[in-house]
């Protein structure tokens, strides 16, 4: 079972495409607040119907349901209000974290957990240490989307197909997110044969923006992110060793030990399998540290 925790908008597009994607026979969608996960599930279940897809998708406000789920994503917790701060914020979801994983370690202790609560990598960090569990077994979804929002722009950029194109972003899932072009490409092919240091760099500028303009036009990101949670569950599930960068706790990795932050990851039916070290240039590790020092910050702040 896969279960979903939070069944909002992005909650109910992580089943959706985790159901049409069969990677479970059995879903299950958990929300405190009555009637919206069983409601959603329904819907769902209806599109499944005619579409001749066996996957039951079960909608509860009961954790005790989630017992021997395999994977549990998180996406419960608060949007940012009016007046309220960031470290506002980064209280309110550490705690709605911090009781969400008491349940997971109750009814499900051998599973994995995908968080996607924001503010992303403080999160993963709340998860990772209140659940106890093996590293291997934590991690978060956040450069999985910036990295399809950085592949959408090289593709209207260079008009080739979206196919082609292997992109990467690493680093904080906010505002010292890493795009990194030098390891990005067109089949193989660097970006600097297709485009100027100009244009790269505006892709970059944009990559790191473009969440915000979404959430102007229409209040909130939902497919890429139900998406992006849908393909790391895959790769776990199929056990494909698909490399994508997951927010997971670093112990040395990139210099950086005690704090959680997305890395470029083999991931496969051990959760993540291996850390991938990048050769970052001065530039890029500079980015890199911010974000850690930022996540670092956060952490503190949160005083847990
Ligand atoms: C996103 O990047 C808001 O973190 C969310 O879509």
């Amino acid at each position: 079972m896969i279960t979903i925790i939070g069944s909002g908008k992005v909650g109910g597009d992580a089943a959706l495409f985790s159901a049409l994607k069969h990677l479970d026979d059995q879903i299950l969608l958990l929300d405190v607040v009555d009637g919206l996960p069983q409601g959603e599930a329904m819907d769902i279940n209806h599109m499944l119907s005619e579409q001749g897809i066996d996957v039951q998708v079960t909608g509860s406000n009961n954790f005790a349901d989630m017992k021997g789920s395999k994977i549990v994503v998180v996406v419960a917790g608060s949007g940012r209000k009016p007046g309220m701060t960031r470290m506002d914020l980064l209280k309110i979801n550490a705690n709605v974290v911090k009781s969400v994983v008491e349940n997971i370690k109750k009814y499900a202790n051998e599973s994995m957990i995908i968080p996607v609560t924001n503010p992303l990598d403080p999160m993963a960090y709340v998860t990772y240490k209140s659940s106890g569990f093996e590293k291997n077994r934590v991690f978060g979804m956040g450069g999985m989307l910036d990295l399809s929002r950085f592949r959408q722009f090289i593709h209207e950029a260079t008009g080739h197909s979206r196919d082609s194109i292997r992109a990467l972003v690493i680093g904080e899932h906010g505002e010292n997110m890493l795009p990194l072009p030098r390891f990005s490409s067109v089949s193989g092919i660097p970006l600097s044969s297709f485009l100027s240091k100009e244009k790269l760099d505006e892709i970059v500028q944009n990559t790191k923006q473009v969440a915000a303009k979404v959430i102007e036009l229409k209040g909130a990101t939902v497919h890429a992110p139900g998406n992006a949670i849908s393909a790391i569950i895959e790769s776990v599930v199929r056990d494909r060793k698909q490399v994508i960068p997951v927010a997971t706790y670093l112990d040395g990795e990139y210099g950086h030990s005690d704090v959680t932050i997305g890395v470029p990851a083999i991931i496969g039916k051990k959760g993540v399998e291996k850390i991938i070290e990048l050769d970052l240039n001065d530039e890029e590790k500079q980015a890199f540290d911010l974000g850690v020092k930022n996540v670092k910050e956060a952490i503190s702040g949160m005083g847990i």
